[in-house]
């Protein structure tokens, strides 16, 4: 017997665990169906995100953080660590038990919003009488029947053609994030966000870390005065950048991995690594949904074809997060999960595109919303500029961090916040009244008049904002 709810959501990541909760809060009879497994074969929700992406890579960042810090910082504040050692087993075990909170944390919700969860695939079977057939298959097989359909599932890491992933040598995301011991030289393909964090990692516990990358410019997406900070700092702590590289020939053996390339002066090159990750961006993910059983239509990248409403080409399916087009973050697949949740109750729910805030958790932490000065030349905008050294703000002096600083961009003429910048100290947590500011469509000088707690970080923020008009106060 099938069993009949108002919406059922395929994927259990941030995209479609959020989408279930709220729809379910909404007064819906909700299901959501995730197929992954932890490694006893149990249900593991929470997706990419929580499994091999956002959560797993942030607690190992975190320990590798506790390392560098005690290698080369403690001794500052007069503490002194002998035979400091890195038990790099105990590290990814902790990494796990974090990871597991999550998955039991999601567990927990899906159980007090009372929605229906199965683990298992989730696949089209045919649309009938306004409704969608749907089977799962999974340890117990079943057939839900959904007035509404909400798609979140994700997406998978790139292959580079002729080197597939074998997450012994040849690492994605997900092997990654599991070494058992610190590669000594370790390759990385591609300098984006994946790269340069999991980079971060291991290069903070003793990796000589290089990364290839094919684009002459680092960092294009970002800031150029923060992107070219960010390069002098990676390349000061021993990260070993070569942009505009065209890779070759990727061969593993049994131990480690050769990358033949052409570097930006057009000579051969050959590499050899330990351990190699290639992280050159992620593909939609629709394998196993049997999208073409109900005529579902997808891109030319895979992706699922949806409107501004995140409306599929069939009538009550939607989909959200890493498998439509726009941005893979987590929280913008959490706030189309909202969003569509609240369309399907008929609700106007909505995501400003414009606010949506980027981090990239390296040290110093990268931090941004809205547009780039080079995004603003480019159209012709004309704006003013403030920004502020964390040099020059007591807390990050006390702290021990100096590196970096907060940039603004306002409207020449009305002061309205147009973009935010930072590289520094805590960039993802100061970033956040930033897009406050610019949701509210906050002026600069709003900023400026704000009171900030002393000593805090969040005063460069204000110091910045005070920096557009020319009058900052401690720099
Ligand atoms: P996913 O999280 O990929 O979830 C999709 C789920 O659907 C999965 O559980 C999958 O098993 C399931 N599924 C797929 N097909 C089916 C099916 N047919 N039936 C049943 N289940 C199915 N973003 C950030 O914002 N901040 C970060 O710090 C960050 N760090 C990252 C670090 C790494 C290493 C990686 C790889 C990604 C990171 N991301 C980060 C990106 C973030 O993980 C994704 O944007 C986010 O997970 C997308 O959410 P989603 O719900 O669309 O898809
Ligand atoms: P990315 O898109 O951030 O970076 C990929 C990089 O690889 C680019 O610089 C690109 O020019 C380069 N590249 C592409 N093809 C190449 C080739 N053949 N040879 C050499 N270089 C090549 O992708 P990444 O790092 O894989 O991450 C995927 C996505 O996951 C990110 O875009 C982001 O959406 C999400 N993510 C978010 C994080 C965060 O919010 N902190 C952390 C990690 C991932």
């Amino acid at each position: 017997m099938s069993q009949q709810f108002d919406v059922v959501v395929i994927g259990g990541g941030p995209g479609g665990y959020i989408a279930a909760i709220r729809a379910a809060q909404l007064g819906s009879k909700v299901a959501c169906i995730d197929e992954w497994k932890n490694s006893k074969g149990g249900a593991a929700p929470g997706g990419t995100c929580t499994n091999v992406g956002c959560i797993p890579s942030k607690a190992l960042l975190q320990s590798s953080e506790h390392f560098d810090q005690a290698s080369h910082h403690f001794a500052d504040h007069g503490i002194t660590v002998d035979g400091l050692k890195m038990d790099v087993a105990t590290m990814v075990a902790r990494k796990d038990t974090v990871v597991k909170q999550n998955n039991d944390g999601i567990l927990y919700l899906f159980k007090k919003n009372k929605v229906s969860f199965f683990h298992g695939r989730g696949s089209f079977v045919k649309a009938a009488d306004g409704l969608y057939e749907i089977s799962v298959a999974g340890d117990k097989p079943e057939t839900l029947l959904a007035k509404h359909v909400v798609i979140a599932t994700g997406s998978n890491a790139r292959q580079l053609p002729g080197a597939a992933f074998d997450e012994k040598q040849i690492l994605s995301n997900d092997g990654a994030l599991a070494l058992t011991e610190v590669p000594k030289k370790l390759g990385v393909i591609g300098s984006g966000v994946i790269g340069l964090e999991m980079g971060s990692v291991w290069r903070r516990l003793g990796a000589e870390v290089t990364v290839l990358e094919a684009l002459p410019t680092f960092l294009g997406a970002v800031d150029e005065q923060v992107a070219k900070e960010a390069q002098k700092i990676f390349t000061k702590q021993g990260l070993k950048l070569q942009l505009g590289v065209k890779i070759g020939d990727i061969k593993a053996a049994k131990k480690g991995v050769t990358v033949s390339y052409t570097d930006a002066k057009g000579e051969a090159q050959k590499a050899e690594f330990d351990k190699l990750i290639i992280s050159i961006g992620r593909v939609p993910n629709t394998i196993g949904l049997s999208a073409e059983a109900v005529g579902l239509q997808l891109d030319e990248r895979g992706a699922i074809v949806v409107n501004d409403d995140c409306q599929t080409n069939l009538p009550n399916v939607w989909a959200v997060g890493d498998v439509v087009r726009g941005p893979m973050l987590a929280h913008k697949a959490e706030e189309e999960g909202v969003a569509v949740a609240e369309r399907i109750a008929g609700q106007h729910g909505h995501v400003d595109f414009n606010t949506i805030p980027w981090v990239i958790y390296t040290s110093p932490e990268i931090a941004w919303v809205g547009k780039t000065e080079q995004a603003l030349k480019a159209e012709g905008r004309s704006y003013k500029a403030g920004s502020f050294p964390f040099i020059a703000n007591g807390r990050a002096r006390a702290l021990g961090d100096t590196t970096g600083f907060v940039k603004f961009l306002a409207d020449a003429t009305t002061d309205e916040i147009l973009g935010v910048h930072i590289i520094g100290p805590s960039a993802s947590e100061l970033i956040s009244e930033a897009v406050v500011a610019m949701s509210f469509k906050a002026s600069a000088e709003d900023i400026a008049r704000i009171c900030h707690a002393h000593p805090s970080l969040s005063e460069a923020t204000k110091e910045a904002a005070l920096a557009v008009d020319k009058r900052t106060l401690n720099f």
